[in-house]
């Protein structure tokens, strides 16, 4: 693992661990992607896009959710995926683990479900056994990972041959100017650390995705969604730079799932 590496890692996890601590969203308190709380479980939603709404989750199937944050997407997906199916949720904050647990048992309480799951780990060095999902989501995550090539090729280890994943996340229009891309706040939120959209669907097809498909693609408004005023400025100035996008792809092999 790269020192440099573990030095983004470590700033991001110090932003969303703040963030977690005081479970705000970013437009009352610190940077950090996605202006919208959520209302159930996941009262903190830090995201930039809708996968699960994208996906078409069957009943029995084993979702696998990228940087799963307080838990929005996971509470989202493990009704329909049912008693029989499994939503495991990924992330390297202890402090957004902790703030899912939480949610956890609440949504427990509510559906009666035993279906989610919360592990430590990293996107880059995902802790579930090869082929073990039917779906990959993520939702504003890997635009804030060190090494997205990497991500990619492990979010394809951890699928299924025909398996799917559908990934939310910010992309670049164009190049940032230099001293921008190196703003931790804005890294943080989101911005500085996401790739060009030509690099990012390549870097999808480099893992060795298939059938790379846009299934949502909207201008992403930065101003105004975060706290501190350098980054709020930036984000202001850099409107129309960046965009939110919606990514289907499919890992290739035979074994279609019976629905
Ligand atoms: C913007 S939040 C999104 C959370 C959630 N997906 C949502 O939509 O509410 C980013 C999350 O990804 C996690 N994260 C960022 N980089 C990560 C990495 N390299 N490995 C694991 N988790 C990471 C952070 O801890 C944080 O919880």
């Amino acid at each position: 693992m790269k020192v440099h590496h573990e030095k983004t890692r470590s700033m991001v996890r110090k932003a969303y661990g703040t963030v977690a601590r005081k479970a705000v969203s970013c437009c009352s308190g610190s940077s950090c992607c996605g202006p919208k709380p959520a209302k159930s479980e996941g009262e903190l939603g830090l995201s930039c896009g809708n996968p699960v709404g994208f996906s078409k989750i069957k009943k029995g199937m084993t979702v696998l959710d990228l940087g799963s944050g307080a838990g929005k997407d996971v509470f989202i997906a493990a009704p329909l995926a049912g008693p029989k199916g499994r939503v495991i949720g990924v992330d390297m904050t202890p402090e957004m683990l902790k703030l899912a647990a939480k949610n956890l048992a609440k949504f427990t309480a509510r559906t009666g479900l035993k279906n989610v799951e919360f592990r430590k780990g990293l996107i880059e060095k995902l802790p579930v056994k090869d082929g073990e999902a039917d779906l990959v989501i993520s939702n504003c995550v890997v635009n804030l990972s060190p090494d997205k090539p990497e991500v990619f090729r492990e979010a394809f280890r951890a699928l299924r041959p025909g398996g799917s994943m559908v990934v939310s996340d910010i992309v670049l229009n164009k190049e940032l100017p230099p001293a921008l891309k190196k703003h931790a706040g804005l890294y943080a939120a989101c911005v500085a650390g996401a790739l060009l959209r030509q690099d990012y669907l390549g870097a999808i097809k480099a893992a060795g995705f298939k059938g790379v498909k846009l299934l949502g693609d909207t201008l992403y408004r930065a101003g105004g969604t975060c706290s501190d005023p350098i980054t709020d400025k930036a984000g202001k100035a850099l409107d129309g730079t960046a965009s939110s996008i919606t990514v289907l792809a499919l890992k290739p092999g035979a074994k279609q799932r019976k629905n």
